[in-house]
C-alpha cells in the first residue's frame, strides 16, 4: 500500500470531491421548533431501553441554530462538499398534507450559506427520519410510501433544484430496513419478515422513483443513492461457512444495488430471496426498480467475518466479531481493514451500469478525551490515513471513484448508541455546545490544503 506519510489530496486530481457528511436526525436537534413534526426517532427514543443511556435526539448538536458556525468549520477544514439530509417532517410535519414554510425556509438558508462559502451542497432526501405520522400508516411497509415520498421529493426538487444539483435519494436502504423493520434495533422498532420484506421492496421502488422525479424536475442534476457495503469473509473454507457468507453477502451488498441496475433482486438459491420475490411479486417490477444513477454512493466502514449458525432464523449465519478474532477494531467493535475498503470499491465499480462511485460515508468512532482543549484522536487519524491510502490505490488503478465524504463533521446522535459513540472530526460538549476541532480534523485541514 502507498506510504501514508507521502499522500496528499492533490494525488487524487483537482476534480476529486472531498466532503464531509451529516444528517438531519443526527445533527439538527430543534425537534419541536419551526413547525417540525415528529419523526420516528423522536418517538422511538422515548421507548425504554432502546437508546443507550436513554439519550434523545431532541437537541443533539443543535445544527438547526448553529449551521452557520458549523459550515464555517467545514470550510476551515478545507472540504469542498457538504452533504446533509432534509428532515421530511420539517417540510411536511405530517408526512403528507400541509407544507411547513418555516421548514422550507430553513433549508434555503442552509443552502444559501453553503453557496456563499463556496461549498457544494449534496442533499440526501432520506436519512432514516420518517415522519411519525406516516409510520402510523405503516411507514416503509406500506406501498403508499411511494406516493408519499414522491410528493416530498417533488416539493424539495421544486424548491431547491435551481440551487442544488447533487442529490442522494436514500441513505443505506439496507440499514433502515434491516435495523428498523427486521430486528427492531432502530426506529420504528419493528420486527420480522412480514415487515422486512415489504419494506425492502418499497425502498427499492422508492430509490428509483425518487431518481426519476429529480431527473424530471432538476435541470443538470447529478443523481445518486447511497448503499452500505461490507466485505463478507467466510470464517473457514468449510462449505457451510462459505454458503452462510454468501447469504449475508446477498443481503449486505447486493439487495439494493442490483435492482437499481435493472438486474432485479439477487437470487442464488437463498430461500429468503424467493420469499421476497413472491411476497412482492417482484418480477413485475424489475423495470420500475431500475434507474440510471449518475453515481453510486458507497458507504463502507468494516468487513464482517461470517460462520454458519443453524440457530439463527432465516439467515443461519452469525458474525465472528473482530474482538474475538483479535484483529484491530474501532470503538464500535468494527474491524479496521482498509484493504477490504479498496476491494469493495473495486467490486462495486465492476458492475455494468455503475458510472461513477463517490464514497459518501466513511469514518470511525473511538473514545475521545478532551484534555486542556485538545482531542488527540490518534486512532481516528490513523484510520482515515489508512482508508484514504486504500482509496488512492483504487484511484491509481483508474477505478472511477470521484469523491470521498468523511463521516462526520461534529459528534452527533449516533442512533441507538446515543451520544457516547462519537464519530466527529469536531468534538462537541453537549452541555455547552462548544465545538473543538479534533486532531483528526486538523489532519484533514493539512491534508486538503497543505501549508507548505
Ligand atoms: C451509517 C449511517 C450514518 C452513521 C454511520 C456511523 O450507517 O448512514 O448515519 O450513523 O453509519 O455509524
Amino acid at each position: 500500500m502507498t506510504d501514508i506519510k507521502k499522500i496528499s489530496a492533490t494525488d487524487f486530481g483537482d476534480d476529486f470531491l472531498w466532503g464531509v457528511a451529516i444528517s438531519a436526525a443526527q445533527n439538527e436537534g430543534a425537534y419541536n421548533i419551526g413547525g417540525r413534526g415528529l419523526s420516528v426517532w423522536d418517538v422511538f427514543s422515548k421507548r425504554q431501553g432502546k437508546i443507550k443511556s436513554g439519550a434523545k435526539p431532541f437537541e443533539s448538536c443543535d445544527f438547526y441554530h448553529r449551521y452557520k458556525d458549523d459550515l464555517l468549520l467545514v470550510k476551515v477544514l478545507g472540504f469542498k462538499v457538504f452533504r446533509f439530509s432534509i428532515a421530511w417532517s420539517r417540510i411536511l410535519p405530517d408526512g403528507t398534507g400541509n407544507i411547513n414554510k418555516e421548514g422550507i425556509a430553513f433549508y434555503h438558508r442552509l443552502i444559501d450559506e453553503c453557496l456563499k462559502l463556496d461549498l457544494i451542497p449534496y442533499i440526501t432526501l432520506y436519512h432514516w427520519d420518517l415522519p411519525y405520522a406516516l409510520e402510523k400508516e405503516g411507514g416503509w411497509t406500506s406501498h403508499k410510501i411511494i406516493k408519499w415520498f414522491s410528493r416530498f421529493t417533488t416539493i424539495c426538487a421544486n424548491e431547491y433544484g435551481t440551487k442544488v444539483k447533487n442529490w442522494i435519494i436514500l441513505n443505506e436502504p439496507m440499514g433502515f430496513t434491516s435495523l428498523g423493520y427486521m430486528i427492531g434495533k432502530h426506529a420504528p422498532g419493528k420486527l420480522g419478515l412480514d415487515n422486512f420484506l415489504p419494506a425492502v421492496h418499497n425502498a427499492a421502488m422508492v430509490q428509483a422513483e425518487g431518481g426519476r422525479i429529480i431527473r424530471n424536475l432538476v435541470a443538470n442534476s447529478n443523481i445518486g443513492t447511497s448503499f452500505s457495503c461490507s466485505e463478507v469473509i467466510p470464517y473457514s473454507t468449510n462449505r457451510k461457512d462459505i454458503e452462510a457468507a454468501n447469504r449475508v453477502d446477498i443481503l449486505m451488498n447486493r439487495l439494493f444495488i442490483e435492482p437499481s441496475l435493472g438486474l432485479g433482486y439477487p437470487d442464488d438459491g437463498f430461500a429468503l430471496m424467493d420469499k421476497l420475490h413472491l411476497h412482492n411479486k417482484a418480477w413485475k417490477y424489475t423495470k420500475q426498480m431500475q434507474f440510471d444513477f449518475d453515481f453510486i454512493g458507497l458507504q463502507n466502514y468494516f468487513p464482517v467475518t461470517i460462520k454458519y449458525n443453524p440457530v439463527i432464523p432465516v439467515i443461519q449465519a452469525s458474525e465472528v466479531k473482530a474482538a474475538k478474532r483479535r484483529v484491530p477494531h474501532t470503538g464500535m467493535g468494527w474491524e479496521i481493514n482498509p484493504d477490504s475498503f479498496y476491494r469493495m470499491i473495486k467490486r462495486f465499480s465492476e458492475y455494468d451500469g455503475v458510472k461513477k462511485i463517490i464514497v459518501t460515508e466513511n469514518g470511525a468512532f473511538f473514545k475521545d478525551k478532551l484534555v486542556n482543549g485538545v482531542v488527540n484522536d490518534v486512532e481516528r487519524m490513523d484510520y482515515f490515513k489508512k482508508y484514504i491510502s486504500a482509496l488512492l490505490k483504487a484511484k491509481k488503478e483508474a477505478i472511477n471513484v470521484n469523491g470521498y465524504f468523511a463521516w462526520t463533521l461534529t459528534d452527533n446522535f449516533e442512533w441507538s448508541e446515543g451520544y457516547h459513540a462519537s464519530f466527529g472530526l469536531v468534538h462537541v460538549d453537549f452541555t455547552t455546545q462548544l465545538r473543538t476541532v479534533k486532531q483528526s480534523g486538523h489532519w484533514f485541514r493539512e491534508f486538503l490544503s497543505p501549508s507548505s
